[in-house]
């Protein structure tokens, strides 16, 4: 369907990269296989098995009627209630805080349903059908423990399989999530909700959670569901959180864990090579032989703020990726080693006004609307970063179409993590504040099920992961 020309054409670009025969456990549908045969018939095959991050049972018209997204699991109760394992909650103390307005993201998820899954103990999950990150089993009840380690850390044959698992990722239709494209914000029936690749739902979360928020017809451009406030990090986090997840499961690889790429003190984007990320010329275009040079962005080509994700399902409207580490005047260079190491010493998790103003906060350091010293706000870390790689990196709303995005995230997470342990930090530390989608208490948008905001700050162990070469030296 949508996907399969350009995927076709890609694959045999690819194939020198990812022909060899690489440690893929048992394929089940639509899951991985090294192979290139297999791969595009489990490709044809998952394309076709299914019609046309929203979970898929969930935009059926019965459950937008009743406003329920609490899908029966396999013991066919909602939420998998009889086994255990969570029930249908009626979220009566959905914050609440606004009226809502025109903005369906306000309150997540309450425009769309009042009554979404609960899962009790070690199950997560839309469905409660999932165990909670870092817990595997039939009942969930094993721990398991991943290691994200820097990309050139990877041996050989690791690298051609992140990449492999990437290829596949963004060629695998995702069987439980569609994501919402719509052509005017202020008309509800013009909401349209299409497949995409398990790749393409991660990036289309991060486009939607960062549209300006709209209030009485009114775009406020300062103030989003993932950025410019105290959700950032968690935000980020739980975005990682998802795709690793997303991989682990098409794969069946349970070990699978999300590289970092350690940008402090480079040159240039030394993982920019036709091996790894891919090298660019003058114009931004990726070398057609490296691994990502025909993947296409989705949510490209626009960025009104009246508008979601029209073209979602157009392929051939879509751009190519683009990318020009070091070209752009505003960002002549990446983060020192002193920069990472200065913001380290700002105790304060956030301060008022809670938005890129905040001076002497931590989060606003890392994301980089504050210099190191905490003092004068100037763009720094990890806006930095994405404004020196340039190109799709730089469209910061679809910039997670670039794989760069994420071993980037998983570095900007790895410094959230050596903060979280030099200050022993956790929930209490987030703090108390009145910004839309930024409060504690908030249900991090548009995940499933409910992540509070303030529950992101936990060491990463709680979520089974951690990282080499910890704490940052
Ligand atoms: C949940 O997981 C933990 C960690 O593996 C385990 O000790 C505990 O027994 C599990 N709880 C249940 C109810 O299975
Ligand atoms: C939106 O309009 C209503 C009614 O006119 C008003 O009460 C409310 O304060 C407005 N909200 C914002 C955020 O401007
Ligand atoms: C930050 O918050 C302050 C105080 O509410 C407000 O005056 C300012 O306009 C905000 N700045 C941005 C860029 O959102
Ligand atoms: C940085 O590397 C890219 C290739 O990845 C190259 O196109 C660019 O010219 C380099 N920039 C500098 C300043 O060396």
């Amino acid at each position: 369907m949508k996907l399969s020309h350009d995927v076709l054409e890609a694959l045999l670009l690819a194939l020198p990269y990812h022909n060899d025969v690489i440690n893929v456990p048992e394929p089940e549908p639509c899951m991985a296989q090294g192979v290139m045969l297999n791969l595009i018939l489990l490709l044809i095959f998952c394309l076709s098995a299914v019609d046309s991050q929203f979970p898929r049972v969930c935009t059926t018209e019965a459950a937008f009627l009743t406003k329920s997204c609490c899908p029966l699991w396999k013991d066919k109760s909602p939420c998998g209630s009889l086994s255990g394992r969570g029930r249908c909650r009626n979220w009566l103390t959905f914050t609440g805080k606004e009226v809502l307005q025109n903005d369906d993201r306000l309150d997540w998820p309450r425009h769309y349903y009042e009554n979404t899954c609960e899962c009790h103990g070690n199950f997560s999950g839309f469905d409660c059908g999932d165990c909670k990150f870092g817990l595997h089993g039939e009942k969930c009840e094993r721990k398991k423990e991943i290691v994200r380690r820097e990309l050139r850390e990877l041996t050989f044959l690791e690298q051609k399989r992140l990449f492999s698992y990437l290829a596949l990722a963004k060629t695998t239709k995702s069987r439980d999530f569609v994501i919402l494209s719509t052509g005017d914000r202020f008309h509800r029936q013009t909401y349209r909700f299409v497949d995409a690749s398990l790749y393409d739902v991660f990036v289309w979360m991060h486009y939607y959670s960062m549209k300006a928020i709209l209030r009485n017809s009114t775009f406020d451009p300062n103030k989003n569901f993932a950025h410019q406030g105290p959700v950032f990090p968690g935000w980020h986090r739980l975005n990682l959180l998802f795709l690793e997840r997303q991989i682990q499961l098409m794969t069946g690889d349970e070990d699978f864990a999300i590289p970092y790429y350690d940008w402090r003190g480079e040159k240039n984007c030394s993982i920019c090579t036709d091996d790894l990320l891919g090298t660019n010329d003058a114009q931004g275009v990726l070398n057609p032989y490296s691994h990502f040079s025909f993947w296409k962005a989705v949510c490209s080509g626009f960025n009104f703020p009246d508008e979601y994700c029209p073209l979602a399902d157009l392929e051939q409207k879509m751009e190519r990726l683009h990318r020009k580490p070091g070209a752009t005047p505003y960002a002549p260079n990446l983060p020192s080693f002193q920069d990472v190491e200065n913001i380290l010493k700002l105790s304060n998790f956030d301060t008022p006004p809670f938005n890129e103003t905040s001076l002497l906060s931590f989060r606003n350091a890392l994301e980089g609307f504050l210099s190191p010293d905490g003092v004068t706000l100037r763009r720094s870390m990890h806006n930095l970063v994405h404004i020196y790689l340039g190109g799709t990196m730089s469209q910061i709303p679809i910039s997670s179409n670039d794989p760069i995005f994420i071993f980037h995230h998983s570095f900007v997470d790895k410094i959230f993590e050596t903060w979280i342990t030099r200050y022993d930090a956790s929930p209490t530390l987030y703090p108390d504040n009145s910004e839309v989608g930024h409060g504690p208490e908030d249900c991090a948008t548009p995940y499933f099920p409910c992540y509070k905001n303030r529950d992101l700050i936990h060491k990463s162990m709680t979520f089974g992961y951690q990282y080499s070469s910890f704490p940052l030296k």
